[in-house]
C-alpha cells in the first residue's frame, strides 16, 4: 500500500494565486474552504479532521480543543498573520505542532497604512471629506479645519521591531522625525540608522507628538496604554495603533478623545474586533479602519506565498521557514 498523500486544509480563499498551484501539487491532498467568510467554529472542526498541515486565518482561535479535533497526524499550523496572538503557543509546544507566521512580507504594507493614518489624522482627512460630503463647505476660511504637519514631529515607537523600522525609516527618511521608542531590547542598529532614542514609556507618552503601536499581543502588552499612559500624551498628540486592538484601553481611549485631551486617533484594530467601544465611532477627529494594515495587493499575495511555502517545507521534512517566536531578520 503507497502512504497516503499528506492531507492540508487552507480555511478560506487566499489571494495571489499560491493556493490553486498548491492544489495542483499531487504530492499532497489541498482542500480549501469555498467560502470568502471564516467557517463557522464546528465547521471548521469538521474540516481540519485527520489534517497533517492547516493554515488559519488570525481570527481563528487555535487551541487545545483545534489539536485535538485536527487529530494526532496534524503536523503545522501556518497563520495567514504576522500576529498569533490566536495560536496557544505552549499547548502546541507540547503536542510538537510547528507554528508559523508572515513576518516580512506585510511591513511595507503595514507601514504605509501607519503613515497613512498619521497624515490622515494630522490634516484632519476624514472629518473634512466627511464635512465636504455633508455639503458643509460654504467658503474658504483661514481657520477651517486646521492641522498638523509631520516635518520635525517626535515619533513614538512602542515596539521597534520589523514594522516599527520600516516606519522610522518612512518618519526619519520623509519626514525628518525624530525618533522615540520604547521595547523590551535595545536596539542599536536601530539607534544608529534613525538617530532613535530608547525611553521609558513615561517619556514616550509625554514628548510624542505621535504614538504609534508596534509591539505583538501577548500579556505584557495587553492594556499597555491605559488611562495612566493616555493622560501623559500632549494635547496636540496622536495615538496611531495598527498593531492589536487589546494594546488598548479603548474604553478609556473613548473618554480622553471625547473630552479633546489629545488631538486625534487612527485605529486599524479594535479592543473586541470587529466592534468598536461605545462612543468610538462619534469621537471626532479620528480615522477609523477595519484591520486593513496588511490590506495590499502585493502583501496578501506574499502571505499566501509565505504560509504555503512553510506548509510544503515541513511536510517535506524540512524545517519551516519561519516558525514563531524566533528573531526573523528580514531582508531590506
Ligand atoms: C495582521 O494583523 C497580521 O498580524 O498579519
Ligand atoms: C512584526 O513583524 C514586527 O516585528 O513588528
Amino acid at each position: 500500500m503507497p502512504k497516503p498523500k499528506p492531507r492540508i486544509v487552507v480555511t478560506q480563499p487566499l489571494p495571489g494565486g499560491f493556493v490553486e498551484k498548491l492544489k495542483q501539487d499531487r504530492r499532497f491532498v489541498t482542500t480549501v474552504y469555498p467560502h470568502d467568510y471564516k467557517p463557522p467554529r464546528q465547521e471548521l472542526l469538521r474540516m481540519i479532521r485527520g489534517a497533517n498541515a492547516i493554515i488559519t486565518l488570525l481570527t481563528m482561535k487555535v487551541d487545545a480543543e483545534f489539536f485535538d479535533e485536527a487529530g494526532r497526524e496534524l503536523k503545522i499550523v501556518a497563520n495567514y498573520a504576522v500576529g498569533f496572538d490566536n495560536f496557544d503557543v505552549e499547548e502546541a509546544r507540547k503536542r510538537n505542532i510547528i507554528l508559523t507566521n508572515t513576518p516580512c512580507v506585510l511591513n511595507d504594507a503595514v507601514a504605509d497604512h501607519t503613515m497613512a493614518l498619521m497624515l490622515g489624522v494630522m490634516q484632519r482627512l476624514a472629518e473634512a471629506d466627511s464635512f465636504f460630503r455633508a455639503g458643509k463647505y460654504k467658503e474658504w476660511r483661514p481657520t477651517l479645519l486646521l492641522g498638523q504637519e509631520l516635518e520635525r514631529k517626535t515619533l513614538g515607537l512602542v515596539g521597534a521591531g520589523r514594522i516599527a523600522w520600516k516606519v522610522a525609516k518612512r518618519a526619519h527618511g520623509a519626514f525628518d522625525m525624530d525618533i522615540l521608542y520604547y521595547d523590551i531590547n535595545r536596539d542599536e542598529a536601530f539607534e544608529k540608522e534613525f538617530r532613535a532614542r530608547k525611553v521609558s514609556l513615561e517619556t514616550l507618552m509625554k514628548e510624542s507628538d505621535i504614538v504609534s503601536l508596534h509591539v505583538p499581543l501577548n500579556e505584557r502588552t495587553r492594556h499597555l496604554i491605559g488611562a495612566k499612559e493616555l493622560h501623559l500624551m500632549k494635547r496636540t498628540a496622536i495615538l496611531i495603533n495598527t498593531a492589536r486592538g487589546p494594546v488598548v484601553d479603548e474604553k478609556a481611549l473613548v473618554k480622553v478623545l471625547k473630552a479633546e485631551r489629545i488631538f486625534g486617533a487612527g485605529l486599524d484594530v479594535f479592543e473586541f474586533e470587529p466592534k468598536p467601544a461605545h462612543g468610538l465611532t462619534t469621537c471626532k477627529n479620528t480615522i477609523l479602519t477595519p484591520h486593513l494594515g496588511s490590506a495590499t495587493i502585493e502583501a496578501r499575495a506574499q502571505m499566501a506565498k509565505a504560509a504555503v511555502d512553510n506548509v510544503v517545507a515541513v511536510l517535506t521534512g524540512k524545517p519551516p521557514i519561519s516558525p514563531v517566536e524566533t528573531n526573523i531578520v528580514c531582508p531590506i
